[in-house]
């Protein structure tokens, strides 16, 4: 399989011009090393968060991931679009270790965590401490049945943090999902008493309130109206200033305005990824353009 790698940011900027009238790169996308050479002293360089290398994953003996490499840059928006069943949500679930509460899921390969080089889905890995640095969001909110403040307390008090700062660390993460102001008097209120916009802040709000190092977000809006899923849009371009961002999207336009790079799957592949604006302007697969084009299928 091949070896996707996000970074290539040399398509941007005052290369653009000479880019465009260079030769077509192959379809194999050039390693870090090429592209950092090729990189103006100008630009810097997006560490990598994340690095999935070689990963399989098995549901029994259907194999849902096929060979998937693939970087993450820190403090980047990566969007994963694809067909309805190719993997997204299969692939997501693999970095907080949500797998392991079902039996009879297999993973096979890497996904290290930098700068720690820690192995996400080794089986020496904590899932629960893997779930407190990697958070998630999901389609439908899932508040818990109760007050908004605890929702937002839940993982703290997991942790065992301090009471003292228990109350600090719900405010911060509350205005850091831009929720602060609708619900500081409500803190006590079941949140179930919130709009489901604000209860998909709320969900982001105790995602962050661990002070995750990768937030996942599976379709996030799409139980929401067009307002509030421009809040969750500017609330992500916000949030990849402390936290790096992989958010799975059928809404290509979303996945346009929201994200830095793209990673396009089909069947369990990895079937191409690189800068946003190169995926959507000029894919170098065909299936990424018939897909793009809504010429699929
Ligand atoms: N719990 C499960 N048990 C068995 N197979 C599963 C399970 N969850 C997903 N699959 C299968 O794994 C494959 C990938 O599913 P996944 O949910 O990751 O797709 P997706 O790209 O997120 O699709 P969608 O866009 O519809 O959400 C599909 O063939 C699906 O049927
Ligand atoms: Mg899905």
């Amino acid at each position: 399989m091949m070896d996707m790698n996000l970074t290539d940011e040399t398509g941007s900027g005052p290369q653009t011009q000479a880019a465009k009238e260079a030769p077509k790169p192959p379809e194999i996308a050039p390693s870090r090393e090429t592209i950092a050479s090729e990189a103006t002293a100008q630009e810097s360089f997006p560490p990598a968060k994340a690095e999935v290398r070689g990963l399989n994953f098995f549901y029994g003996k259907a194999q849902a991931l096929k060979s998937v490499n693939l970087t993450f840059s820190e403090n980047r928006v990566t969007a994963i679009i694809g067909p309805s069943g190719c993997g997204k949500s299969t692939l997501l679930r693999c970095f907080n270790r949500m797998h392991d509460l079902y039996p009879e899921t297999r993973y096979e390969g890497k996904i290290t965590l930098e700068p720690s080089g820690i192995n996400i889905i080794g089986p020496e890995t904590d899932p629960l401490e893997m779930r407190m640095r990697i958070g998630m969001v999901f389609q439908k909110p899932n508040a818990f049945p109760k007050s908004v403040f605890e929702n937002v307390a839940f993982g703290l008090r997991m942790q065992g943090e301090a009471k003292s700062s228990i109350e600090e660390k719900v405010e911060s993460a509350l205005r850091a999902a831009a929720l602060w102001d609708e619900v500081k008097d409500r803190m006590k209120d079941s949140a179930y008493a919130l709009s489901g916009g604000q209860q998909q802040r709320l969900c982001i709000a105790r995602a962050l309130a661990t002070d995750p190092e990768i937030l996942l977000f599976d379709e996030p809006t799409s139980a929401l109206d067009p307002i509030a899923t421009a809040r969750i849009e500017e609330l992500i371009a916000e949030l990849k200033e402390q936290v790096t961002i992989i958010i799975v999207t059928h809404n290509l336009q979303q996945a346009a305005r929201v994200s830095d790079y793209t990673a396009f799957m089909y069947l369990g592949e990895l079937i191409e990824a690189g800068p946003t604006k190169k995926i959507f302007e000029d894919p170098s697969n065909k299936l990424t353009d018939e897909y793009i084009t809504g010429d699929f299928g």
